[in-house]
């Protein structure tokens, strides 16, 4: 049976890929296509429904991005918002003008709840606006369905035509029953049944993988991240041994970590791979000897690396695709994401290795959020601790020891980060039992670091003369902004107990408190 879907038609606006992922919420696959694609191509893959997105435009200017009348011919339904609302109109015959002054935030919306998008939402309900530019007149066959105090049509139908605009953001979590007007649309306007889960997701991916790749090789650079893992595992379920991952263990991970990657992608793993792991310790160690200087560090990674990646690649000869596990957020911050505009350029998209003779790129998860890439891992049976790993730099401990870096302050880091995580994570553990949900202070991203500095000490009846540990813990949402997150003090205190106790060459421990800005969540 053919996979239901709905397709969002991106025109430049910052919340697109927020549709796709509020349709899937739904129980509806979603993907997103350009404003440029083809008519013919969206019939061919005969959509349950269409929505349009908003833009950065004026539907009046010149070159503005714009779409042909048959769309709304189709006999599928659609859904304008915001630029696409008054797309809609505008293609349609209706008026769009500019206003006198933009409405831009949290409003009142008053909405007319026969209408089948507005069913079991309130009369009165909190809508998110941002737009210069109001539907002035209608086009034909349409009637006003909700309004604001400056916007006079928030909302219209054509329920005869299958046509809904909506002037405000429902995507965005400030429409407070947003959600339910999109479910309103694809469930009952559309007529989804909503049978769709991530397992779908997977099963399809494996499929559509399945059906680009034939009998090709393909290879995947493996961080043991979650995107890059998830990636392997679904690439290893469509094309087993014709995929080869290579795994470099530049001696900078967290304790153990190299053999859990191991353990779950090689030999004796749970899926049928190559897998190369690089063992490339005693390489880095060495071209990071007497190197103080962070960014020069960070640029020694980075190049060996590259030629460590190169010699494996020329081993195993050309490639048909080289995989990789660019998510939807590093399309979206390079400015790649179709019709949105960049805002930063991001280390895991672009700068393809040129080295590597491949024919195609394959990026399975390149429409997906984070909180979706780990689902399709829990999916594929990628274990937990895999899955929910924290936030790791590709630097790895490089950038969380000051100075210069060795193999015994490497060994100091992974037992005094080790030994921080299981108790952090155990405080959290038991909160939850306690209390039924996770503690305020859970941080999103806690870690051990080594400073650079000695300080004398006693222990038992002698002088020390050790390192400092660093421990730190923030709370963030983007990670481009933090605060210091409030452990308890008795975390901190077991902590900085068990690793004066139990590691080697530590006699201080301290806890950072700084936010970012002015400090960054690493050390270098
Ligand atoms: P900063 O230190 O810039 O870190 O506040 C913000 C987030 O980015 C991670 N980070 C990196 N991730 N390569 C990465 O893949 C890097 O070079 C890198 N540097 C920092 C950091 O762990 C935090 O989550």
């Amino acid at each position: 049976m053919e996979q239901e879907k709905v397709i969002v038609i991106d025109f430049g606006g910052q919340y697109n890929q927020l549709v796709a992922r509020r349709v899937r919420e739904n129980n509806v696959y979603c993907e997103i296509y350009s404003y440029r694609t083809d008519l013919s191509k969206i019939k061919e893959m005969n959509p349950k429904g269409i929505i349009l997105t908003g833009g950065p435009n004026s539907v009046y200017e010149e070159g503005a991005a714009t779409c042909s009348r048959e769309l709304f011919e189709l006999g599928i339904p659609v859904l304008g918002l915001c630029y696409g609302a008054q797309l809609m109109m505008h293609v349609l015959g209706g008026k769009v003008e500019r206003a006198a002054d933009r409405e831009y935030g949290k409003t009142e919306c008053h909405t007319d709840t026969s209408s089948a998008l507005f069913a079991d939402v309130h009369e009165t309900t909190t809508v998110w606006m941002s737009h210069f530019d109001y539907i002035s007149q209608m086009a034909d066959g349409f009637r006003e369905v909700a309004h604001t105090d400056n916007c006079p049509v928030a909302a219209a139908e054509n329920p005869e035509a299958g046509l809904y605009a909506i002037q405000f953001h429902p995507e965005v979590l400030h429409s407070v029953e947003g959600n339910k007007m999109l479910r309103n649309f694809v469930r009952n306007i559309c007529g989804c049944a909503g049978t769709w889960k991530m397992d779908s997701f997977v099963e399809t991916t494996i499929k559509e993988i399945r059906q680009k790749v034939g009998d090709g090789k393909v290879l995947l650079a493996l961080s043991g991240g979650v995107d890059s893992s998830v990636a392997a595992g679904l690439l290893a379920k469509a094309i087993g041994k014709q995929l080869t991952c290579v795994f470099v263990d530049h001696g900078l991970l967290r304790k153990n970590e190299g053999d859990e990657v191991e353990a779950v992608f090689g030999e004796k793993g749970q899926f049928d791979l190559n897998f190369i792991r690089v063992n490339a310790q005693d390489r880095y160690y060495a071209k990071l000897a007497g190197v103080t200087e962070p960014e020069a560090k960070r640029k020694i990674i980075g190049e060996e690396f590259i030629r460590v990646f190169e010699e494996e690649a020329k081993k195993i000869g050309a490639v048909d695709y080289l995989a990789q596990g660019t998510i939807y957020p590093d399309v979206v911050e390079s400015g790649l994401g179709g019709e949105s505009a960049v805002i930063k350029s991001h280390h895991n998209v672009g700068g393809l290795p040129d080295f590597v003779d491949f024919k195609e790129i394959i990026e399975p998860l390149r429409n997906l959020f984070k909180d979706e890439v780990r689902n399709a891992g829990l999916e594929l049976g990628i274990p937990e601790r895999l899955v929910f790993r924290q936030p790791f730099p590709g630097p790895g401990l490089g950038i969380r020891i000051i100075g210069e870096v060795n193999a015994k302050k490497v060994a100091i880091v992974q037992d005094a980060d080790a030994i921080y995580r299981e108790e952090v994570d155990r405080a959290a553990e038991e909160y939850k039992k306690a209390n039924g949900q996770a503690p305020s202070w859970k941080p999103d991203q806690y870690f051990a670091a080594l400073t650079n500095m000695r300080s004398v000490g006693v222990m038992g009846d002698e002088r020390t003369y050790d390192y400092a540990v660093a421990l730190r813990a923030v709370k963030t949402i983007d990670f481009m902004t933090a605060e210091a997150a409030d452990l308890p003090f008795e975390v901190l205190q077991k902590v900085m107990s068990r690793i004066i106790n139990e590691v080697r060459g530590v006699n201080r421990v301290f806890y950072d408190l700084t936010s970012k800005p002015p400090g960054t969540i690493e050390m270098e």
